[in-house]
């Protein structure tokens, strides 16, 4: 049991679930919670920008259906993925990642039933895009449930696994606002792939598993390298991108702007599908405006008009204030979707700074790129 700092992976903070809510209302296609984690008599401290390292464990019925498949028990003596005695079960919920699947676990699939010819042909060296097509929605059960034949030893089937990693979150609430808690904006990642429920597995352990069962929950910081505010004093404006859970560090920010009287104005930008399901903090943003710790708050809900409206397009038409914004020496924070919603802000801040500021797209590249230098555009996305 971890009892004392500094916390890190060997050493995890073991806190307890003291509040959790689902922010996404009934008819939102999401299930995004807010979850309030005791921090009390831990030791364990943290900054706004910081994210929260949680270690999860498996769904206990993905476990039970991959014994399944196997004919185990789950009571096997084997030795989990960090060399630790353990039983079969305890090691494939706490040791062993059941959704990454490795190649040399698929090479032992291959070898083990002398007649997947198709899946030993994707594992050619040529055909990699192919296999990872092939593995895209698939998880390890998949391949134990299409190929019977492939009967493995306990320890054996161990030793195939990746570990199972740990899963950032950045951390919504600021310690002077909340001194006994840390809290997290997490998505429930759920879907559905070649005939089976998927479940995301940190999430779901938060969701389903920590929520009801009060189960402890392994954590340590991750400082957020340069994802910070400007001390309370500086003025120096800031502007804060945050769509879907990308919100969670802002609301971090503005808990501790308003403890700590922060000089300087603040812009929101929020976005999500609809502001009748999903306008998380609503009335906490709202009382933020009222009371001057936020300036400007702008929303994008996607799905509440024909056609979608993203934050990008709010920067879009807000180009010239935020070019003002910015040549106030603003600081731009993005925060959430890597894949899409930060290429496009980036590209609409691109856009917006080479109308307002009347700038070749050179010139605007360069100009962005200055900021970045300059620490004044700060992303914290994935
Ligand atoms: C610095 C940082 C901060 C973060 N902050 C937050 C935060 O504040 N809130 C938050 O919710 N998340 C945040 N994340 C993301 C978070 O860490 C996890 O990646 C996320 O919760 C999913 O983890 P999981 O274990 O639930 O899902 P996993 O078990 O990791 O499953 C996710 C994987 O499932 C697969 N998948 C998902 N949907 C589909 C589909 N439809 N079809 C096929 N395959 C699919 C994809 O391979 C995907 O990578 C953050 C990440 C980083 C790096
Ligand atoms: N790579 C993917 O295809 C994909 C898809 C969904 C979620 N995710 C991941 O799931 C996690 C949680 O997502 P989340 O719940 O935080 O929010 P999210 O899925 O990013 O959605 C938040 C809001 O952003 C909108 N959005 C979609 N595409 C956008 C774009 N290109 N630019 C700007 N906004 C865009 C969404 O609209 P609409 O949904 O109405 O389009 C929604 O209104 C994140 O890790 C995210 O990366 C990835």
């Amino acid at each position: 049991m971890s009892l004392s700092p500094p916390f890190n992976l060997k050493n995890p903070c073991l806190a307890l679930m003291k509040h959790a809510v689902k922010l996404s209302q009934d008819g939102s296609p999401k299930d995004t919670r807010h979850y309030e984690i005791d921090l009390r008599h831990s030791g364990l401290t943290f900054e706004p920008g910081d994210s929260l390292a949680v270690l999860p464990t498996n769904c206990p019925n993905l476990v039970q259906d991959i014994l399944n498949t196997q004919g185990w028990t789950g009571e096997e003596a084997v030795e989990d993925l960090s060399k630790k005695p353990s039983t079969l079960r305890d090691a494939l919920i706490a040791s062993c990642s059941l959704s990454a699947v490795d190649k040399k676990f698929l090479h032992a699939i291959v070898e083990k039933t002398g007649n997947a010819p198709e899946l030993a042909k994707l594992l050619e060296p040529e055909r990699k895009d192919q296999l990872e097509q092939h593995l895209h929605g698939r998880e390890i059960i998949d391949f134990l449930i299409d190929f019977p034949d492939a009967k493995f030893q306990p320890q054996e089937f161990v030793s195939l696994c990746k570990k199972l990693l740990i899963r950032l979150y950045s951390i919504s609430s600021s310690l002077k606002a909340n001194p006994n808690s840390v809290h997290l904006t997490v998505a429930t990642v759920r879907y559905h792939t070649f005939g089976r429920d998927r479940k995301g597995v940190a999430s779901t352990f938060l969701a389903e598993r920590v929520a009801l069962h009060e189960t402890v929950i392994p954590t340590f910081i991750k400082e957020g390298k340069g994802f910070r505010l400007p001390a309370p004093d500086d003025p120096t404006p800031i502007i804060m991108c945050g769509p879907g859970t990308g919100i969670a560090p802002f609301r971090s920010f503005l808990q501790e702007r308003d403890a700590t009287q922060a000089q300087g104005k603040a812009w929101l930008f929020f976005g999500e599908v609809s502001s009748r399901t999903d306008f998380f903090y609503q009335d906490e943003f709202n009382d933020y405006l009222q009371r001057g710790v936020l300036t400007k708050l702008t929303t994008a809900f996607s799905r509440d008009q024909a056609e979608k409206i993203y934050v990008q397009h709010r920067i879009a038409e807000a180009a010239q204030e935020i070019w003002e914004w910015l040549e106030a020496g603003a600081i731009f924070y993005i925060c959430g979707d890597a894949s899409r919603m930060a290429v496009d802000v980036d590209q609409a801040l691109h856009t917006a700074v080479q109308q307002a500021g009347h700038k070749s797209p050179e010139e605007a590249a360069e100009y962005i790129e200055q900021l970045r230098k300059d620490k004044r555009y700060r992303r914290d996305v994935y």
